[in-house]
């Protein structure tokens, strides 16, 4: 049996065809990158039109290079939430239609549902890694930072943004400082060239001592170090920089990871990580990858890092975790179950 899944929940309209041991046979993603450029930002209004647009076009070319046809599906597998509401009900609505017309199981996915299980898949053919229970997993993407402690039959939140997401931060950043958006990519490229430990920036905590991330305070730094060294947002080219502020991006960048490591430390040191599974867009960042890798080595804790094709939003993920769900539940009724913007992981 194959299992098609349906990414709409933000800005890139994606398509993909799993077989049932999670090899990922076709995963096309179209993004709208260009059409939010000139806003810095992603324009919900924007991006529900282009899914529609752009979602018979994915969903042909996906079924094309899986070399399957709707008859080979037996499941579809759909993002309900959490996102952008006019976004996902593009294609939350497909995948329903879908599935009403060809008498499949339609699975609603929780997109960060998908990111936790996306490193589990690889992106060679090869069939996905079996998943071991329990296991850690940090989700740090555009909208979200959350750790969390996947059992068998429940998910555990054990610390969450209480303010910017780890994406959002690198964005805001990038933009304030004319660097254009996405700012992760091109801020990480940055910082492979700059100190780190050049500038002391905050690493918040919430006051009250909890674990949870709190990104704002370090945001705030990075604008008063902009007035101090006249960066007033005019477009800057990322590869003539001055040195004082590539490695205040540098800098910048390492508080981040600094900020994300140090939480799944307390994790490990309060109950023990035996595996961990990072994921979401942020987690295509070079330093976080290799300060993750080396954080595990030390520990002796096993590191999963997605495929670069899987960091950002895709629906392979979106296939994969609404497979798993759907042999842990089996068939649901989902006529009444609709798209919702809001569905924190674990509910
Ligand atoms: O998971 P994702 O595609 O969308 C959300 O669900 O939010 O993540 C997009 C985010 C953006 O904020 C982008 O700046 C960030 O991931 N990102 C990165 C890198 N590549 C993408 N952040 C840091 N370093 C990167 N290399
Ligand atoms: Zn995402």
């Amino acid at each position: 049996m194959h299992v098609l899944g349906i990414e709409t929940s933000c800005d890139e309209t994606s398509v993909a065809v799993l077989d049932g041991e999670g090899r990922v046979l076709a995963n096309v993603i179209s993004t709208q990158l260009a059409a939010h450029a000139p806003y810095g930002g992603v324009v919900p209004e924007v991006a529900a039109r282009a899914h529609l647009e752009n979602l018979p076009g994915v969903f042909e070319r996906a079924l094309a290079d899986a070399r399957q046809d709707l008859d080979s599906i037996g499941l579809v597998a759909a993002t309900a939430g959490p996102g952008l509401i006019g976004a996902l009900l593009v294609g939350f609505s497909a995948g329903k239609a879908l599935a009403f017309a060809r008498g499949i199981p339609l699975v609603p996915v929780n997109h960060l549902e998908g990111h936790l299980f996306s490193a589990h898949l690889k992106g060679n053919g090869a069939p996905a890694l079996p998943t071991q229970y329990p296991f850690h997993g940090l989700v740090v993407s555009g909208g979200h930072a959350e750790l969390v402690r996947v059992e068998e039959d429940r998910i555990l939140p054990l610390a969450r943004t209480r303010d910017d997401a780890p994406g959002e931060a690198f964005d805001k950043v990038a933009r304030r400082a004319g660097l254009g958006y996405p700012g992760g990519p091109v801020i990480d490229r940055i910082a492979s060239r700059g100190d780190g430990s050049r500038y002391p920036l905050p690493v918040g905590r919430p006051g009250d001592g909890s674990n949870d991330f709190s990104f704002s305070g370090l945001k705030t730094a990075m604008l008063r170090e902009f007035e101090k060294q006249q960066v007033d947002g005019s477009p800057l080219d990322p590869d003539t920089l001055p040195a004082d502020l590539v490695d205040l991006f540098a800098s910048f960048q390492r508080a981040i990871v600094t900020a994300l490591l140090t939480r799944v430390e307390s994790a490990h040191r309060e109950e023990g990580i035996r595996l961990l599974a990072l994921s979401g867009g942020v987690a295509a960042n070079s330093e976080l990858r290799a300060a993750a890798a080396g954080w595990g080595e030390e520990h002796g804790v096993p590191v999963l890092l997605p495929e670069s094709s899987l960091t950002t939003d895709n629906a392979a993920m979106i296939a994969w975790a609404g497979l798993l769900r759907y042999r842990r539940e089996g068939p649901r009724d989902f006529a009444s179950v609709n798209a919702r913007s809001r569905w924190p992981l674990g509910t």
